[in-house]
Protein backbone atom coordinates (compact mmCIF):
# COMPACT_ATOMS: atom_id res chain seq x y z
CA UNK A 1 0.00 0.00 0.00
CA UNK A 2 2.44 2.48 1.09
CA UNK A 3 4.74 1.44 -2.10
CA UNK A 4 1.56 2.30 -3.91
CA UNK A 5 1.26 5.60 -2.69
CA UNK A 6 4.77 6.64 -3.53
CA UNK A 7 4.58 5.67 -6.83
CA UNK A 8 1.36 7.15 -7.75
CA UNK A 9 2.94 9.95 -5.91
CA UNK A 10 6.30 9.96 -8.42
CA UNK A 11 3.91 9.70 -11.46
CA UNK A 12 2.36 12.69 -10.03
CA UNK A 13 4.63 14.80 -9.79
CA UNK A 14 7.04 13.50 -13.10
CA UNK A 15 3.08 14.58 -15.08
CA UNK A 16 3.43 18.13 -13.11
CA UNK A 17 6.87 18.57 -14.54
CA UNK A 18 5.46 17.66 -17.91
CA UNK A 19 2.79 20.19 -17.51
CA UNK A 20 5.09 22.74 -16.53
CA UNK A 21 7.35 21.91 -19.47
CA UNK A 22 4.98 22.33 -21.92
CA UNK A 23 2.86 25.38 -20.90
CA UNK A 24 6.37 27.29 -20.34
CA UNK A 25 5.94 28.19 -17.13
CA UNK A 26 9.41 28.11 -15.84
CA UNK A 27 10.19 30.55 -19.09
CA UNK A 28 7.30 32.51 -17.91
CA UNK A 29 9.09 32.39 -14.26
CA UNK A 30 12.13 33.54 -15.54
CA UNK A 31 11.26 36.79 -17.63
CA UNK A 32 8.80 37.44 -14.43
CA UNK A 33 9.46 41.48 -13.22
CA UNK A 34 11.00 40.98 -10.08
CA UNK A 35 12.36 43.61 -6.94
CA UNK A 36 10.85 46.33 -9.49
CA UNK A 37 11.99 49.71 -7.14
CA UNK A 38 11.25 53.19 -8.14
CA UNK A 39 14.19 56.17 -7.80
CA UNK A 40 14.36 59.43 -9.24
CA UNK A 41 17.22 60.49 -11.97
CA UNK A 42 15.62 63.59 -12.44
CA UNK A 43 12.89 66.11 -10.84
CA UNK A 44 10.49 64.19 -8.48
CA UNK A 45 7.33 66.83 -9.51
CA UNK A 46 8.03 65.45 -13.64
CA UNK A 47 9.81 62.39 -13.71
CA UNK A 48 9.84 58.95 -12.53
CA UNK A 49 12.42 55.95 -12.78
CA UNK A 50 11.57 52.37 -12.40
CA UNK A 51 14.19 49.39 -11.88
CA UNK A 52 13.42 45.62 -12.56
CA UNK A 53 15.02 42.22 -12.91
CA UNK A 54 14.75 39.30 -14.69
CA UNK A 55 16.52 35.71 -14.29
CA UNK A 56 16.33 35.68 -18.26
CA UNK A 57 16.76 37.65 -21.46
CA UNK A 58 13.93 39.65 -22.27
CA UNK A 59 13.35 41.03 -26.31
CA UNK A 60 11.46 43.83 -25.37
CA UNK A 61 12.11 45.16 -21.55
CA UNK A 62 9.29 48.11 -21.31
CA UNK A 63 6.77 49.92 -19.05
CA UNK A 64 3.47 51.42 -19.02
CA UNK A 65 1.65 54.34 -17.70
CA UNK A 66 -1.04 55.69 -17.22
CA UNK A 67 -2.83 58.64 -15.33
CA UNK A 68 -4.83 56.49 -12.37
CA UNK A 69 -8.66 56.97 -12.68
CA UNK A 70 -11.46 55.51 -10.74
CA UNK A 71 -11.34 52.28 -12.59
CA UNK A 72 -8.31 50.11 -13.21
CA UNK A 73 -9.69 49.65 -16.37
CA UNK A 74 -9.92 53.13 -17.73
CA UNK A 75 -6.49 53.75 -16.66
CA UNK A 76 -5.31 51.09 -18.00
CA UNK A 77 -6.73 51.56 -21.38
CA UNK A 78 -4.78 55.03 -22.06
CA UNK A 79 -1.31 53.28 -21.02
CA UNK A 80 1.53 54.36 -23.09
CA UNK A 81 4.58 52.06 -23.28
CA UNK A 82 7.75 53.51 -22.78
CA UNK A 83 11.11 51.13 -23.57
CA UNK A 84 13.57 50.30 -21.21
CA UNK A 85 17.56 49.79 -21.18
CA UNK A 86 18.96 46.64 -19.87
CA UNK A 87 22.32 46.03 -17.67
CA UNK A 88 23.57 42.35 -17.41
CA UNK A 89 25.11 41.52 -14.02
CA UNK A 90 26.68 38.23 -13.56
CA UNK A 91 26.26 37.02 -9.78
CA UNK A 92 29.24 36.20 -7.80
CA UNK A 93 29.93 32.46 -8.32
CA UNK A 94 26.16 32.62 -9.64
CA UNK A 95 24.08 33.02 -12.49
CA UNK A 96 23.99 36.23 -15.18
CA UNK A 97 20.81 38.55 -14.68
CA UNK A 98 19.35 40.98 -16.13
CA UNK A 99 18.06 44.74 -14.79
CA UNK A 100 15.97 46.98 -16.51
CA UNK A 101 15.55 50.81 -16.46
CA UNK A 102 12.00 52.73 -17.90
CA UNK A 103 12.53 56.34 -17.32
CA UNK A 104 9.04 58.24 -17.16
CA UNK A 105 9.34 61.76 -18.26
CA UNK A 106 7.02 64.77 -18.97
CA UNK A 107 4.66 63.57 -15.99
CA UNK A 108 3.00 66.13 -14.33
CA UNK A 109 3.50 67.62 -10.99
CA UNK A 110 1.29 66.13 -8.19
CA UNK A 111 -0.45 63.62 -9.70
CA UNK A 112 -1.11 59.47 -9.10
CA UNK A 113 0.16 57.21 -12.08
CA UNK A 114 -0.31 53.60 -12.68
CA UNK A 115 2.15 51.87 -13.84
CA UNK A 116 3.47 47.89 -14.35
CA UNK A 117 6.99 46.76 -16.42
CA UNK A 118 7.39 43.75 -18.90
CA UNK A 119 8.33 42.65 -21.86
CA UNK A 120 5.05 42.89 -23.45
CA UNK A 121 3.74 39.72 -22.76
CA UNK A 122 4.27 39.28 -19.24
CA UNK A 123 3.59 41.71 -16.91
CA UNK A 124 4.12 42.84 -13.46
CA UNK A 125 0.79 44.03 -11.50
CA UNK A 126 0.17 47.42 -11.98
CA UNK A 127 1.11 49.55 -9.09
CA UNK A 128 1.21 53.49 -8.85
CA UNK A 129 3.10 56.41 -7.86
CA UNK A 130 2.62 60.25 -6.66
CA UNK A 131 4.62 63.01 -8.56
CA UNK A 132 5.80 65.62 -6.26
CA UNK A 133 4.14 69.20 -5.94
CA UNK A 134 5.62 72.22 -8.02
CA UNK A 135 5.32 74.73 -4.98
CA UNK A 136 6.45 73.83 -1.38
CA UNK A 137 3.83 72.01 0.19
CA UNK A 138 4.06 69.54 3.23
CA UNK A 139 5.34 66.09 2.70
CA UNK A 140 6.75 63.64 4.85
CA UNK A 141 9.65 61.27 4.14
CA UNK A 142 11.25 58.38 5.98
CA UNK A 143 14.83 58.05 7.24
CA UNK A 144 16.28 54.89 7.83
CA UNK A 145 19.65 53.44 9.56
CA UNK A 146 21.36 50.46 8.80
CA UNK A 147 19.24 47.30 7.71
CA UNK A 148 22.18 45.35 6.95
CA UNK A 149 21.36 41.65 9.06
CA UNK A 150 18.86 39.17 9.38
CA UNK A 151 16.62 41.45 7.01
CA UNK A 152 14.33 39.02 6.12
CA UNK A 153 13.81 37.00 9.91
CA UNK A 154 13.82 40.89 11.81
CA UNK A 155 14.12 43.66 9.66
CA UNK A 156 10.31 43.25 8.33
CA UNK A 157 9.19 43.41 11.37
CA UNK A 158 10.75 47.24 11.52
CA UNK A 159 10.09 48.64 8.27
CA UNK A 160 6.24 47.59 8.31
CA UNK A 161 5.70 49.41 11.40
CA UNK A 162 7.21 52.19 9.98
CA UNK A 163 5.22 51.72 6.59
CA UNK A 164 2.00 51.17 8.84
CA UNK A 165 2.95 54.67 10.75
CA UNK A 166 3.64 56.73 7.87
CA UNK A 167 1.75 55.30 4.40
CA UNK A 168 2.08 58.37 2.65
CA UNK A 169 5.61 59.42 3.02
CA UNK A 170 6.88 60.32 -0.29
CA UNK A 171 10.11 58.16 -0.32
CA UNK A 172 12.63 56.38 1.88
CA UNK A 173 16.07 57.62 2.66
CA UNK A 174 18.69 55.09 4.01
CA UNK A 175 21.60 55.44 5.15
CA UNK A 176 23.79 52.93 3.81
CA UNK A 177 24.33 48.97 4.65
CA UNK A 178 21.14 48.35 3.19
CA UNK A 179 22.75 44.84 3.10
CA UNK A 180 25.59 43.30 4.70
CA UNK A 181 27.54 41.79 1.69
CA UNK A 182 26.56 44.04 -1.26
CA UNK A 183 27.64 41.42 -3.70
CA UNK A 184 25.54 38.81 -2.48
CA UNK A 185 22.75 38.17 -4.14
CA UNK A 186 20.67 36.47 -0.99
CA UNK A 187 20.90 39.90 0.75
CA UNK A 188 19.12 41.58 -1.69
CA UNK A 189 16.31 39.03 -2.25
CA UNK A 190 16.02 39.28 1.68
CA UNK A 191 15.84 42.87 1.18
CA UNK A 192 13.11 43.07 -1.25
CA UNK A 193 11.28 40.19 0.03
CA UNK A 194 11.03 42.29 3.71
CA UNK A 195 10.26 45.14 1.18
CA UNK A 196 6.85 43.41 -0.59
CA UNK A 197 5.40 46.17 -2.45
CA UNK A 198 6.92 49.46 -0.68
CA UNK A 199 9.54 50.17 -2.94
CA UNK A 200 6.99 49.30 -6.23
CA UNK A 201 5.09 52.49 -4.83
CA UNK A 202 7.52 54.30 -2.24
CA UNK A 203 10.44 55.66 -4.02
CA UNK A 204 13.75 54.28 -2.57
CA UNK A 205 16.74 56.76 -2.19
CA UNK A 206 19.93 55.14 -1.33
CA UNK A 207 23.10 56.27 0.39
CA UNK A 208 26.03 53.62 -0.06
CA UNK A 209 27.63 52.44 3.20
CA UNK A 210 31.16 50.46 4.04
CA UNK A 211 28.91 46.89 3.73
CA UNK A 212 27.69 48.15 -0.10
CA UNK A 213 30.62 48.13 -1.41
CA UNK A 214 32.76 45.69 -3.51
CA UNK A 215 35.79 43.90 -1.82
CA UNK A 216 37.35 44.07 -5.52
CA UNK A 217 36.81 47.19 -6.88
CA UNK A 218 38.90 49.55 -5.79
CA UNK A 219 39.03 53.53 -6.71
CA UNK A 220 42.06 55.67 -7.62
CA UNK A 221 42.44 56.69 -3.90
CA UNK A 222 42.06 52.80 -2.92
CA UNK A 223 38.66 53.38 -1.10
CA UNK A 224 36.25 50.65 -2.10
CA UNK A 225 33.90 51.41 -5.15
CA UNK A 226 30.15 50.57 -5.02
CA UNK A 227 29.28 47.32 -5.51
CA UNK A 228 27.90 46.78 -9.39
CA UNK A 229 24.99 44.42 -7.47
CA UNK A 230 24.33 47.25 -5.42
CA UNK A 231 24.50 49.71 -8.40
CA UNK A 232 21.94 47.64 -10.39
CA UNK A 233 19.29 48.00 -7.87
CA UNK A 234 18.73 51.41 -8.41
CA UNK A 235 18.62 54.02 -10.87
CA UNK A 236 20.23 57.33 -9.43
CA UNK A 237 20.61 61.27 -10.25
CA UNK A 238 23.90 61.70 -12.28
CA UNK A 239 24.44 64.70 -10.80
CA UNK A 240 27.90 64.09 -7.81
CA UNK A 241 31.09 64.65 -8.14
CA UNK A 242 32.77 64.86 -11.65
CA UNK A 243 34.25 61.29 -11.29
CA UNK A 244 33.12 58.51 -13.18
CA UNK A 245 33.57 55.94 -10.67
CA UNK A 246 31.67 57.65 -7.65
CA UNK A 247 28.54 58.24 -10.13
CA UNK A 248 25.15 57.83 -8.33
CA UNK A 249 26.93 57.13 -4.71
CA UNK A 250 26.72 60.44 -4.38
CA UNK A 251 24.04 63.11 -6.13
CA UNK A 252 21.49 65.42 -4.41
CA UNK A 253 17.99 65.98 -5.39
CA UNK A 254 15.39 69.07 -4.38
CA UNK A 255 11.85 67.84 -3.26
CA UNK A 256 9.18 70.38 -2.20
CA UNK A 257 11.40 72.76 -0.95
CA UNK A 258 14.36 70.50 0.55
CA UNK A 259 17.70 69.80 -1.15
CA UNK A 260 18.46 66.52 -0.64
CA UNK A 261 22.21 65.56 -0.79
CA UNK A 262 23.65 62.13 -0.63
CA UNK A 263 27.87 61.92 -0.09
CA UNK A 264 29.01 58.75 -0.32
CA UNK A 265 31.71 59.05 2.68
CA UNK A 266 33.75 55.58 1.58
CA UNK A 267 35.42 58.53 0.25
CA UNK A 268 35.16 60.87 1.87
CA UNK A 269 38.94 62.52 1.17
CA UNK A 270 37.94 62.87 -2.14
CA UNK A 271 38.47 66.40 -3.12
CA UNK A 272 35.88 66.01 -6.02
CA UNK A 273 33.45 65.26 -3.69
CA UNK A 274 34.44 68.03 -1.41
CA UNK A 275 34.25 70.65 -3.66
CA UNK A 276 31.13 68.84 -5.39
CA UNK A 277 29.73 69.16 -1.62
CA UNK A 278 30.62 72.85 -1.04
CA UNK A 279 29.24 73.87 -4.75
CA UNK A 280 25.49 71.94 -4.42
CA UNK A 281 24.96 73.47 -0.77
CA UNK A 282 26.63 77.19 -2.06
CA UNK A 283 23.68 77.27 -5.22
CA UNK A 284 21.15 75.65 -2.63
CA UNK A 285 18.12 78.30 -2.66
CA UNK A 286 16.28 75.37 -0.68
CA UNK A 287 14.63 76.03 2.37
CA UNK A 288 16.20 73.40 4.05
CA UNK A 289 19.25 71.34 3.49
CA UNK A 290 20.30 68.22 4.59
CA UNK A 291 22.45 65.95 4.03
CA UNK A 292 22.81 61.91 4.30
CA UNK A 293 26.16 59.70 4.24
CA UNK A 294 26.47 56.46 6.74
CA UNK A 295 29.66 56.92 8.51
CA UNK A 296 28.40 59.72 11.37
CA UNK A 297 30.95 62.49 12.46
CA UNK A 298 29.89 62.06 15.93
CA UNK A 299 30.18 58.18 16.22
CA UNK A 300 27.56 57.20 19.00
CA UNK A 301 28.81 53.38 19.09
CA UNK A 302 31.40 51.58 20.29
CA UNK A 303 34.46 53.17 20.80
CA UNK A 304 34.70 54.86 17.18
CA UNK A 305 35.87 58.46 16.95
CA UNK A 306 36.43 59.62 12.99
CA UNK A 307 38.45 62.80 13.08
CA UNK A 308 39.49 62.95 9.38
CA UNK A 309 35.38 62.69 8.41
CA UNK A 310 35.10 65.68 10.88
CA UNK A 311 37.85 67.63 9.42
CA UNK A 312 36.86 66.87 5.68
CA UNK A 313 32.89 67.59 6.39
CA UNK A 314 32.22 70.05 9.69
CA UNK A 315 33.85 73.00 8.16
CA UNK A 316 31.36 72.95 4.98
CA UNK A 317 28.81 72.06 6.62
CA UNK A 318 28.94 74.49 9.71
CA UNK A 319 29.81 77.26 6.51
CA UNK A 320 26.64 76.52 4.67
CA UNK A 321 23.30 76.02 5.78
CA UNK A 322 22.86 72.52 5.89
CA UNK A 323 20.16 72.09 9.52
CA UNK A 324 20.39 68.04 9.98
CA UNK A 325 23.24 65.64 9.08
CA UNK A 326 21.42 62.18 8.49
CA UNK A 327 23.91 59.20 9.57
CA UNK A 328 24.35 55.38 10.21
CA UNK A 329 27.27 53.02 10.73
CA UNK A 330 26.56 52.79 14.67
CA UNK A 331 24.33 50.58 14.96
CA UNK A 332 22.60 53.01 17.85
CA UNK A 333 20.80 55.86 18.31
CA UNK A 334 21.67 59.01 18.41
CA UNK A 335 21.10 63.13 18.04
CA UNK A 336 22.78 66.10 19.26
CA UNK A 337 21.60 69.70 19.68
CA UNK A 338 22.52 72.19 17.15
CA UNK A 339 26.53 71.53 17.27
CA UNK A 340 29.73 73.75 16.47
CA UNK A 341 33.55 72.76 16.54
CA UNK A 342 32.23 69.58 18.69
CA UNK A 343 30.16 71.46 21.20
CA UNK A 344 26.60 72.02 21.69
CA UNK A 345 25.22 75.67 20.71
CA UNK A 346 22.32 77.54 21.49
CA UNK A 347 18.96 76.27 19.70
CA UNK A 348 18.99 79.34 17.73
CA UNK A 349 22.69 79.47 16.51
CA UNK A 350 23.64 78.16 12.72
CA UNK A 351 24.49 75.32 12.95
CA UNK A 352 23.50 71.68 12.00
CA UNK A 353 22.12 68.36 14.12
CA UNK A 354 23.53 65.25 14.16
CA UNK A 355 21.83 62.18 14.01
CA UNK A 356 23.00 58.57 14.10
CA UNK A 357 20.35 55.64 13.67
CA UNK A 358 19.44 52.14 12.91
CA UNK A 359 16.63 49.93 11.70
CA UNK A 360 18.27 46.61 11.60
CA UNK A 361 18.77 43.95 14.28
CA UNK A 362 22.61 44.78 15.23
CA UNK A 363 23.48 46.38 18.15
CA UNK A 364 26.80 48.23 19.37
CA UNK A 365 27.62 49.57 23.07
CA UNK A 366 27.25 53.36 24.00
CA UNK A 367 30.49 55.04 23.30
CA UNK A 368 31.70 58.05 25.70
CA UNK A 369 33.50 59.90 23.16
CA UNK A 370 30.66 62.18 22.25
CA UNK A 371 27.86 61.33 24.91
CA UNK A 372 27.68 64.63 26.53
CA UNK A 373 26.55 65.95 22.96
CA UNK A 374 23.54 63.86 22.76
CA UNK A 375 20.17 65.24 23.48
CA UNK A 376 18.49 61.60 23.00
CA UNK A 377 20.24 58.40 22.94
CA UNK A 378 19.23 54.38 22.94
CA UNK A 379 21.18 51.29 22.28
CA UNK A 380 19.76 48.16 21.80
CA UNK A 381 16.46 49.64 19.72
CA UNK A 382 15.74 48.88 16.59
CA UNK A 383 14.31 52.78 14.72
CA UNK A 384 12.50 54.35 11.86
CA UNK A 385 12.33 58.39 11.65
CA UNK A 386 9.35 60.37 9.73
CA UNK A 387 10.44 63.88 8.57
CA UNK A 388 7.81 66.35 7.93
CA UNK A 389 8.52 69.37 5.65
CA UNK A 390 6.70 72.41 5.52
CA UNK A 391 8.04 75.88 4.68
CA UNK A 392 8.26 76.61 8.12
CA UNK A 393 8.67 74.17 9.74
CA UNK A 394 11.14 70.66 10.00
CA UNK A 395 9.74 68.40 12.12
CA UNK A 396 11.26 64.81 13.21
CA UNK A 397 10.29 61.73 15.32
CA UNK A 398 12.21 59.10 15.96
CA UNK A 399 10.00 55.83 16.67
CA UNK A 400 11.29 52.80 18.32
CA UNK A 401 10.13 49.19 17.02
CA UNK A 402 7.92 48.79 19.94
CA UNK A 403 6.37 52.22 18.57
CA UNK A 404 7.25 54.48 20.95
CA UNK A 405 8.28 57.78 20.32
CA UNK A 406 11.70 57.43 21.32
CA UNK A 407 12.80 61.30 19.82
CA UNK A 408 11.13 64.41 18.63
CA UNK A 409 11.94 67.61 17.76
CA UNK A 410 11.05 70.98 15.58
CA UNK A 411 13.09 73.50 13.51
CA UNK A 412 11.59 76.30 13.13
CA UNK A 413 12.63 79.12 10.78
CA UNK A 414 13.28 82.11 12.10
CA UNK A 415 14.41 85.89 10.66
CA UNK A 416 17.92 84.87 10.96
CA UNK A 417 17.75 80.99 10.76
CA UNK A 418 16.11 78.73 12.84
CA UNK A 419 15.21 77.46 16.31
CA UNK A 420 15.19 74.13 17.85
CA UNK A 421 12.25 73.42 20.06
CA UNK A 422 13.03 69.89 21.91
CA UNK A 423 10.01 67.58 21.91
CA UNK A 424 11.53 65.19 23.75
FE1 LIG B 1 28.49 50.45 8.42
Amino acid sequence: MFKNYRKSKLLFLILLNLIFVATGSTQTDAVEPQRITLTWEGDPATTQSVVWRTDAMVENPCAEIALLAPHLNIAGKNANTVPASTETITIEAGPTVYYHTARFQNLSPAQYYLYRVGDGKIWSEWNTFRTADKENLPFQFLYLGDVQNDILSKWSVLIRQAFSRAPMARFYLYAGDLVNRGQDDDNWREFFAALGFIPRMIPTVPVPGNHDTSRKLLGIRGSRLVDPLYRAHFALPKNGPDDKEEQESAFFMDYQGMRLIAVNTNSNDNPAQLQWLEKVLKESRANWNIVCHHHPLFSVGNDRNDSELRKNLMPIYQQYQVDIVLQGHDHRYGRTNKIVNEQTVSDSARAPIYIVSVSGPKAYRHNPHFAHLLHVEAGETQCYQIINVTPEELRYEAWSLDNQLIDAFALRKTVNGTVLVNLK
